[in-house]
């Protein structure tokens, strides 16, 4: 780069594209504008380096630049080798219009994401953002961490412990426990790093005052650590903001499931049989969204209650092994791993599609499909693919009855669709998302109050970034009479509920 700002991203050319697409997210993300006033003057950030591992989008990129606006100097890789939106990408690194930054002179924030990563580039990324060469006090890392299914946390921890050890452990072979091509690709990234210099990942958690994190699974990670008492610093669980994982998993996912099924495929969903493995957030979203385009939705569920709410709801809900041959649609949104396998795969109908909204790739066992002896998969196009199951490959009506030939469309490769194949939520709900972020972020980074434990924000922030999205839709809000409030035993200004309450 002709400035010495170091990144990699697809194309900066694309920057105009994506600041204009930034420009009108601004006014979707109410959220985060607030904040941006409110902070201005404060600058509650400054001297904060954060390193952050989370979708590349639009709507993160008015993330980043909110957080610099707040005085953080800031890092950027997505959590996803799809995810990323290339023109939100180059706008970001060249910069705001007053930084005057051009694509030959980019000024603004250094990001290390494109859309269709490799594996190793993947983690070449996440290496990157943790890597702060020019930190002032010499770790040669970031103070905070912002994280989205917890890979940049689940780095440093891993780097640590190797280090502790003064060794990385041997690959794993195919069919030991925590083998994955994946894994392969982060003990060969922390192998070199521990050649290059023992202390590195010692040196650099040493200066990280907390994570805030994402998402379901990254937050799932996260309380393992803190069990296991190797949680290296304070973790903030954003998802579990009642204004996250109650919008976003949920209406964020109502809208941008259809769309990636949509830009993907294109064939209607109306009248179809759509299964949906999980009735969590994500799986209540994905349901009713499918409902909506007039599928018949079934839902399957390991969780009683859960699958008492799908019942009450009004789905049918189902094994997998019952209604496999009959679903058009699969939808995966567990968070949990092999929920659909090749036996599943072998033996659904010709042409169906499937799909997963979950955090990481195994809820589908790719690797699984990959390996069926005569397999022939197509692309359709990027992020579209077609597995044609040769003829006699057996499946369907009983254990081995001999099929002819047929095909099955996966899509993103078994990672994140919504994201994979459209882009993401919409800006409205990820500025719920987002300003609990920011809240997080500055909590972690001006309070010395937190334990190497797992927090989540106090309600009254939580209520507060409800409210700064309710102007924009029109709300008019009620207000308690002191009388009012004193009989229910709250205060007029909230918080308006006990922390158990469910919503
Ligand atoms: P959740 O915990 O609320 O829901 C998951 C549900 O799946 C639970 O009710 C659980 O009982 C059920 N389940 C687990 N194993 C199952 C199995 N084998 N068969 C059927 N059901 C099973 O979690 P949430 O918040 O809904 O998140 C789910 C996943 O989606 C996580 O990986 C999360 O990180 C991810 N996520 C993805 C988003 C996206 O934009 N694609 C947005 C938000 C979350």
């Amino acid at each position: 780069a002709p400035s010495g700002l170091a990144y990699r991203v697809a194309d900066l050319a694309l920057a105009e594209a994506g600041r204009h697409q930034i420009r009108l997210a601004e006014h979707e993300m109410p959220g985060l504008m607030a904040l941006r006033r409110e902070y201005a003057q404060v600058q509650p950030l400054a001297g904060a380096r954060i390193a952050g591992s989370l979708h590349m989008t639009v709507q993160t990129a008015v993330l980043i630049e909110t957080l610099v606006a707040l005085g953080a100097d800031v890092r950027w890789a997505s959590c996803n080798i799809f995810s990323t939106q290339d023109e939100a990408a180059a706008a970001v690194v060249v910069g705001r219009p007053e930084t005057g930054g051009t694509p030959d002179d980019p000024r603004g924030t250094p990001v290390f994401a494109w859309k269709g990563e490799s594996l190793a580039e993947y983690w070449e990324c996440t290496e990157a953002i943790l890597a702060w060469p020019s930190a002032s006090d010499g770790t040669g890392g970031p103070t905070l961490i912002l994280d989205d299914g917890g890979d940049a946390t689940m780095l440093v921890h891993s780097g640590v412990r190797y280090e502790a050890a003064g060794a990385v452990p041997s690959d794993p072979r195919p069919g030991e426990p925590g083998y994955s091509e994946e894994h392969l690709v982060v003990l060969d990234v922390l192998r070199r790093s521990l050649a290059a210099d023992p202390q590195r990942w010692t040196r650099i958690a040493s200066a990280i005052g907390g994570v805030s994190e994402e998402t379901t699974t990254g937050v799932h990670r996260l309380y393992q650590l803190a069990a296991a008492k190797e949680l290296l610093f304070p973790a903030i669980n954003v998802n579990d903001s009642v204004t996250k994982s109650k919008f976003d998993n949920r209406y964020g996912i109502r809208h941008s499931l259809p769309d990636g099924l949509n830009r993907a495929t294109d064939v209607l969903i109306g009248g179809k049989v759509a299964f949906v493995a999980g009735y969590g957030d994500v799986g209540k979203g994905a349901a009713e969204s499918l409902r909506g385009q007039g599928a018949r939705v079934v839902v399957a569920e390991v969780d009683p209650i859960c699958a008492l709410q799908a019942a009450m709801d009004g789905f049918q809900v189902v094994r997998l092994e019952d209604v496999v041959g009959e679903a058009d649609f699969f939808i995966t949104t567990t968070g949990n791993f092999d929920v659909i396998r090749v036996e599943h795969m072998a033996a659904m109908k010709d042409k169906a599609i499937v799909g997963n909204i979950g955090h990481f790739d195994n809820e589908i066992d790719m690797a699984g499909l990959a390996a069926v002896p005569g397999i022939v998969r197509t692309e359709i196009k990027p992020q579209v693919h077609e597995w044609t199951f040769p003829a006699g490959a057996p499946g369907g009506e009983g254990d081995d009855a001999e099929r002819g030939e047929r095909s099955i469309i996966v899509l993103s490769e078994g990672r994140l669709l919504n994201l994979g194949n459209a882009t993401g939520h919409p800006s409205f709900v990820m500025s719920n998302s987002f300003a609990n972020q920011v809240i997080a972020q500055i909590e972690l980074h001006t309070s010395d109050a937190y334990e190497n434990e797992v927090y989540r924000l106090p309600k009254i922030l939580d209520e507060k970034v409800a409210r700064l999205h309710l102007d924009a839709l029109g709300v008019e809000l009620t207000e308690l009479t002191k009388e009012q409030a004193d009989y229910i035993d709250v205060d007029v200004a909230g918080p308006y509920k006990p922390d158990h309450y469910r919503y």
